[in-house]
């Protein structure tokens, strides 16, 4: 794996404390206790060793840990097993040395009672140091169960993670298996059970470590996705930021053109407002004008042939004058009171607002030859806006009057009826009807046939009234002979 390492061999409490003050870096075979916990991180437990009891052949007064009381017994200074006399607290004297061979030695000596040590370490020891009138008893001390692993310091993740890689590598590629059958293995022919838990253990610790690499490999690749996917979320924040930023603009620019073609549209419909009304002042006012210019020029002929106009004849044309332009007057101040937008409702019968719009309308269909008839079935008294009602009234009379043009029995039918649904105000004509092709998009703004004399707004600005300030309904269709629309005002 590319590491160098420098190694050393000391008494067990000397390289202990070496790794307590940071003088090296790792130690092995150290096993995992509460008291160690504290002290150190410990990589995967890569050998598991029951405690056992040596004692002298002939002693036969020791058979278990409870046999310990009242016992002197040795221990290696700093070792689990010195560790776990002190947590178990017996009732014991402990002697603690250097090093197993030592204790091993004083025991076979004479001295003190019993040495607590690993069991394959007294094993192997006993072997080596040749020791005969040694034994073990009690083979596994019940909860003196120790786990071997690598220890590092406290917080030390980073050399942790190598060794639990390295571990992982010699258990996968039969390293491991070697090296123990090598140092482990002799003492397995005397014992054939501690051969079958070795074998359990080896088996143990390999899927130990295959689990653990494999958790380390998935710890990688996920950390690794992590770290992908956490760019590409950071990635698509900032598309998505810009993303915000762009629509915020484009809905803004949105918003202005939508403002900027109401103000348009508001224009245009004023402008054809005015327009349709100087054109209806102009038929309106063409007939008394004629009149007045009639008996001007009447005066002026009979001044000429008679040279001597009476008095009286003076005065009657001047009357009739005078009520011509009363009657110019009245028509200004009516257009004048219909475009003033009205504040309140008021409370009108049928027959009036049918009449007030004739008022403002009728010369018009007369100079037009049209037929205007009008079918009240109940002359009911409505409380509404009047001119926003006659608005609508003489768009669709204008309406209806343009598409009369040429029709050689042109005839207007106002009616009026009520239903469950409400009052009905009707305007019929017979001039063929609605051109198919608009039908669909008729209510839309400018939406026309007239080319360059209509602006398409009319049937829009009346449907919007109708529903704005009446809460009811405009809706057309087609008949036999011609188009019809209708209001619809909710009782
Ligand atoms: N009575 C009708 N018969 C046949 N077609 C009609 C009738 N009323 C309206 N239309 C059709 O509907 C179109 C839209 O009418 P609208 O009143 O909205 O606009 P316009 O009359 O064309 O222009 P303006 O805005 O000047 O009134 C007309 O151009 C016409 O084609
Ligand atoms: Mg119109």
């Amino acid at each position: 794996m590319n590491h160098e390492v420098s190694f050393y061999v000391d008494a067990w409490a000397k390289v202990k404390n070496d790794l307590e003050i940071g003088a090296i870096d790792v130690l092995p075979l150290v096993g995992r206790t509460p008291e160690r916990d504290a002290l150190f991180d410990f990589s995967v437990p890569y050998l598991v060793m029951h405690g056992a009891i040596v004692v002298r052949d002939e002693d036969d007064s020791i058979h278990s840990f409870a046999d310990l009381a009242q016992k002197s017994v040795l221990v290696m200074q700093d070792d689990n097993a010195h560790e776990y006399l002190l947590r178990k607290k017996g009732d014991y004297k402990i002697v603690s040395v250097p090093s197993f061979e030592e204790a091993l030695k004083i025991l076979s000596q004479g001295k003190h009672d019993a040495v607590v040590v690993q069991k394959l370490v007294a094993v192997q020891l006993i072997a080596k140091l040749k020791l005969p009138n040694l034994k073990i008893v009690s083979a596994n001390i019940e909860d003196f169960r120790q786990d071997f692993s690598f220890a590092v310091h406290e917080g030390d993740k980073e050399l942790l993670a190598i060794l639990n890689e390295g571990l992982s590598i010699v258990m996968a590629n039969g390293t491991y298996a070697k090296l123990y059958k090598k140092w482990l293995m002799p003492f397995d022919d005397k014992n054939p059970q501690l051969e079958n838990t070795i074998k359990i253990l080896v088996s143990l610790l390999a899927l130990l470590v295959m689990i653990s690499a494999v958790g380390l490999l998935w710890h990688r690749s996920l950390k690794k996705q992590v770290a992908l996917k956490t760019r590409q979320l950071s990635e698509s924040k900032n598309q998505l930021a810009a993303l915000n930023d762009s629509l915020h603009h484009r809905i803004q620019n949105a918003i202005a053109e939508l403002k900027e073609k109401d103000q348009l549209m508001i224009t245009q419909s004023r402008q054809a407002a005015m327009g349709e009304m100087i054109s209806m002042i102009a038929h309106q006012w063409r007939q008394p004008l004629s009149i007045i210019s009639m008996i001007a020029n009447n005066l002026s002929l009979e001044a000429e042939l008679e040279n001597n106009l009476e008095n009286s004849q003076i005065q009657t044309a001047l009357q009739e004058i005078n009520q011509q332009v009363q009657h110019l007057s009245t028509t200004i101040d009516d257009f004048k009171n219909f475009f003033k937008p009205n504040k309140e409702k008021q409370s009108l019968h049928v027959s009036q607002i049918v009449d007030d719009t004739l008022h403002i309308i009728g010369s018009l269909l007369r100079n037009n030859t049209i037929e205007f008839i009008t079918e009240i079935e109940e002359d009911r008294e409505i409380l509404i806006y009047r001119n926003e009602i006659i608005q609508v009234l003489i768009n669709l009379i204008n309406n209806a009057k343009d598409a009369l043009q040429g029709n050689k029995n042109p005839k207007i039918i106002f009616r009026a009826f009520s239903d469950e649904k409400g009052l009905h105000l009707c305007v019929i004509d017979n001039a063929g009807g609605i051109a198919p092709e608009i039908l669909s998009k008729l209510g839309e703004p400018y939406v026309s046939t007239k080319a360059l004399s209509g602006t398409g707004l009319g049937i829009y600005l009346s449907k919007m009234i109708i529903q704005k300030h009446f809460g009811g309904e405009l809706t057309w269709q087609n008949l036999k002979n011609g188009a019809c629309f209708c209001i619809c005002l909710p009782q």
